[in-house]
């Protein structure tokens, strides 16, 4: 089985990025580059990280905008050969399908449905009627029609939409290994479970950046799986 842990290098500075993935990278299956480092470090900061670590690449952009600019934003990270990359569900089906289709082959395109920052109050207040929980699945549905290859959600949503769409690939944030802080992550499951309900990737951050002995960590999460 190939790895699925990939490292969220949530790490502002170059430098102490690099050292943290050449440590990690016999032990994790990937690293995850999110918007506040691609706006720091752009095309280069994410070719040093993939030279330093030879791993797969996720890009967490979490595009959204019209079609013409997302594809034509897709089409620009061509170069950096990403593993994944993230859009708005939010953004349409057309948004979806042209994201999909202008980018490079091979390259996994996943939807983010409910940002896990937003309540059913926030909700709401954004012209969304219903539980968060129908608004993920109503999303995955739109995202499987769009063509995407998956969506990110949350391990106490990925049992769910993994009934509905058996062929998904799902990546799930928010994991902390049994016992350890949970920090500002309010509904967590287990890398385990996750990996049980359906999870193809388990994005996992501070349990490992932050451990005493990283790569002590990565290791007994991934003996765990
Ligand atoms: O450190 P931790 O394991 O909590 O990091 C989780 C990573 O996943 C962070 O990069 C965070 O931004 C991201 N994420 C999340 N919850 C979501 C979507 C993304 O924690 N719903």
């Amino acid at each position: 089985m190939t790895n699925p842990i990939y490292l969220a290098l949530d790490v502002p500075q170059i430098d102490p990025a690099k050292a943290l993935v050449e440590k990690l990278k016999g032990h994790i299956g990937g690293v995850k580059l999110g918007l506040e480092f691609f706006c720091a470090h752009g095309h280069h900061g994410v070719h040093e990280i993939a030279h330093a670590s030879g791993l797969p690449i996720f890009l967490d952009l979490k595009l959204h905008d019209i079609p013409n600019t997302v594809a034509g934003a897709m089409q620009a990270i061509h170069v950096l050969e990403p593993a994944i990359v993230t859009i708005h569900a939010s953004g349409g089906r057309a948004m979806m399908e042209d994201a999909k289709a202008a980018a490079a082959d091979g390259c996994k395109v996943v939807a983010v449905t409910m940002l896990t920052s937003l309540d059913e109050r926030d909700m709401a207040r954004t012209g969304l009627s219903g539980s968060a929980n129908d608004q993920v699945l109503r999303l995955a549905d739109l995202a499987q029609e769009a063509g995407l290859d998956g969506i990110v959600c949350s391990g106490h949503e990925v049992g769910a939409v993994h009934k509905q769409w058996k062929d998904g690939f799902f990546v799930v944030p928010g994991l902390r290994p049994e016992g350890k802080a949970t920090g500002d992550q309010k509904r967590v499951v287990t890398p385990r479970a996750a990996r049980d309900d359906g999870a193809s990737v388990l994005v996992i951050g501070r349990p490992i950046s932050k451990a005493v002995d990283p790569v002590m960590a990565a290791r007994e999460i991934e003996a765990t799986l």
